[in-house]
């Protein structure tokens, strides 16, 4: 089930010696400390570590939305923090290539779910019917057409995460980027939103970017990224070692 497709591999996420540290009170609190990283086209990256590692700070970053402190990041070549780029050129950015999964879907409560996925393209002034329409094919893709006219909050965890993934995909993104989109999940649900990730990425192409801190889904994967403390882990010797660096401490 991995994919393996080196052909047109393109590198869309670059990121170099990042780190971020938060003012906490007359504090410096280091969150990510020189994370580096590459994420290519039709990638399925998973990173995992435990509560509070910098996890979603990491993304928060990666979607344009939290400065670094230092070293950078490369959207599709574009560096994301240049002087040249203010806030609506990283929010056009981030629309354009980007679908966003969270743990827990932010609905528009009074829209039912078919206009809820199509929301989205109402921000870049698509036609209503136009954007119905599209959100139809989406909602069919994920099997979950037969909900359209219902309110979100009358359906399952489950099935709201795949209409969270319908509306992420409407504009049809390159990347999908989910911060622990299990996270709510019994284990079945979980297991099935994962496999509809796996489809994304083999079938669709599309280059998926997961958070989590269930080890239970680093199998969907051949490239896990393990998160400890703000900096990146890559296999369990440096594990080990870093586990011992921190200890001696
Ligand atoms: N805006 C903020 N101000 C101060 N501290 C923050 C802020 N955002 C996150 N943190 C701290 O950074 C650390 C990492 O948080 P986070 O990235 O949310 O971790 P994870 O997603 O891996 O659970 C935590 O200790 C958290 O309290
Ligand atoms: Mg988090």
């Amino acid at each position: 089930m991995f994919l393996e497709g080196n052909m047109n591999k393109q590198t869309v996420i670059k990121i170099e010696s990042l780190s971020k540290s938060f003012h906490v009170g007359i504090q410096d609190v280091p969150v990510l400390r020189g994370i580096t990283l590459d994420i290519s086209s039709s990638d399925f990256t998973i990173i995992y570590g435990p509560s509070g590692c910098g996890k979603s700070t990491l993304l928060h970053t990666i979607l344009g939305l939290e400065k670094p402190t230092s070293g950078s990041i490369k959207f599709f070549g574009v560096d994301l923090y240049s002087a040249d780029l203010n806030e609506d050129d990283r929010s056009e950015l981030r629309k354009k290539s980007i679908g966003m999964v969270y743990q827990q879907p932010n609905w528009i409560k009074s829209l039912t779910v078919i206009e809820n996925v199509a929301f989205p393209l109402s921000l870049i002034g698509v036609p209503k019917v136009t954007r119905l329409e599209a959100a139809k094919k989406e909602l069919e893709k994920l099997g979950m057409i037969s909900w359209s006219n219902y309110k979100p909050s009358e359906l399952s965890s489950g099935q709201q995460q795949k209409v969270a993934l319908a509306r992420a995909l409407i504009t049809d993104p390159q990347i999908i980027i989910a911060d622990e989109p299990t996270g709510n999940l019994d284990y079945e649900s979980g297991l099935e939103l994962m496999n509809v990730l796996a489809e994304l990425n083999l079938v669709d192409r599309k280059t998926i970017l997961m958070v989590t801190h269930d080890l239970e889904y680093l199998r969907y994967t051949k490239s896990s990224i393990h998160m400890l403390n703000g900096e990146i882990v890559k296999d369990d010797n440096s594990v080990m070692s870093y586990k011992r660096k921190y200890i001696e401490k």
